[in-house]
């Protein structure tokens, strides 16, 4: 089985990270011998835009349908302002491939160590899934600037979230298949319906309504966002499976990143569950200007996402549930083959092969070299 999958590298450690992604796919295709990836690469970087005025081209996101799955390393620059690459480009590929689940996985890597020092000890006490609202909530985009300058006096500027029934049930239901998924069957929801009480009010009664289809199966419990805060840090083992909407999610994930030792090793994908449109995959960092040249990214990352996009891939052929969770076998040998690379990651960091984020010594180079290695170890 071919999988075409299309790579958006982008900038900065974007491109550094992308190329060892493919490195890595590559080494696990020849590995296993059951399944091809063919991969095409766009240029949608801030370069480019600079240059000729946008990201992607007109009908380049619609073109994007005819991919398998689509890999993006990470996109932004000084000196295009933020807003402008997130909402040309990131967001217009979510919302237009109806990836409104964006899962982000977390854990402590064997031979890392994390900020929460009660947890080295013990690393399975960090291991959540966080799933985040992707498709409206805070980031639907409405609201305006009146007057449209923003220097006069009395200017005054609006940033409407909308939440919507179809949106809120279909994240709830993920979340709770998701959390069906794994050992502990907890997941928390995250609100803030004390400060904001109609959006949030209502994600969370229809919360309660779902969690009624999952009854006995899943236990679950409701944090609000600046207590889940205080809970990830003080509590990390009580915690499994969490959602959140689309900000509080954002936010969360970083600090969950941070937590597990560096938002180098983070993860994400951006899934679409009807399987009508190609997932996304993509390491949760930016573009790290500041390190960015220097071939001292952590391509974890970027592997993990490869990781995830195999598995995802895995159950291109009807082998996942109804919520498109892959439950075992799949596609030639593709869930091996995802914790195949799994596997081999947490030999190479657990070897001290680290990128200086996590400690060590080795560039992305080094580093990626490893886990292809390790690879044909596992
Ligand atoms: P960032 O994630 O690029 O960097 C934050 C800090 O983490 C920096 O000190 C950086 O060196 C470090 N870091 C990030 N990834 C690393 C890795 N793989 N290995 C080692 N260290 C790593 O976030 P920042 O600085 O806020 O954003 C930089 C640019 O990236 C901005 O233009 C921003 O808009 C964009 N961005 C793009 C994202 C995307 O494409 N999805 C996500 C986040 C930011
Ligand atoms: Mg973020």
């Amino acid at each position: 089985r071919t999988f075409n999958i299309v790579c958006i590298p982008g900038d900065g450690i974007g491109v550094d990270i992308t190329e060892a992604a493919v490195q890595v796919l590559t080494t696990l295709e020849k590995t296993f011998g059951t399944f091809n990836f063919k991969f095409d690469t766009l240029d949608w970087s801030s370069k480019k835009y600079r240059e000729r005025g946008y990201y992607a081209p007109e009908g380049g996101i619609e073109a994007l349908k005819k991919y398998d799955a689509i890999y993006f390393g990470a996109v932004g620059w000084p000196d295009v302002p933020d807003h402008i690459s997130l909402w040309q480009m990131i967001l217009p590929i979510r919302t237009t491939l109806n990836q409104y689940a964006n899962v982000r996985p977390t854990r402590i890597l064997p031979g890392t160590v994390s900020p929460l020092s009660g947890c080295a000890a013990d690393p399975s006490a960090l291991d959540w899934v966080i799933v985040r609202e992707n498709s409206e909530g805070e980031y639907s985009g409405h609201g305006g600037v009146t007057p449209s300058s923003a220097h006069a006096a009395h200017t005054v500027a609006t940033e409407v979230s909308i939440f919507t029934r179809a949106g809120i049930e279909r994240i709830f239901r993920f979340a709770f298949e998701t959390a069906l998924t794994r050992p502990r069957k907890l997941l928390t929801m995250v609100t803030k319906s004390n400060a904001q009480r109609h959006g949030m009010v209502l994600w969370d009664a229809i919360f309660y309504e779902v969690a009624k289809e999952y009854e006995g199966r899943v236990k679950y419990d409701k944090m609000l966002v600046d207590a889940m805060t205080v809970r990830m840090v003080m509590r990390p083992q009580s915690l499994d499976t969490i959602v959140a909407t689309n900000l509080h999610a954002d936010i969360l994930s970083d600090l969950a990143a941070a937590l597990s030792g560096s938002i180098g090793i983070a993860p994400s994908s951006n899934l679409d569950p009807t399987r009508e449109f190609p997932s996304m995959f993509e390491p949760i960092h930016g573009s790290a200007p500041d390190i960015a040249g220097q071939g001292i990214a952590n391509p974890i990352g970027a592997f993990w996402s490869a990781a995830e996009m195999v598995r995802w891939l895995a159950g291109a052929d009807g082998a996942s549930n109804s919520e498109g969770i892959v439950q075992g076998g799949g596609v030639g040998n593709m869930v091996q083959a995802a914790d195949c690379l799994m596997q081999a990651i947490a030999n190479v960091t657990e070897k001290g092969v680290k990128t200086r984020d996590l400690g060590g010594q080795s560039g992305t180079k080094a580093v990626t070299d490893a886990v292809c290695e390790e690879i044909g170890n596992v």
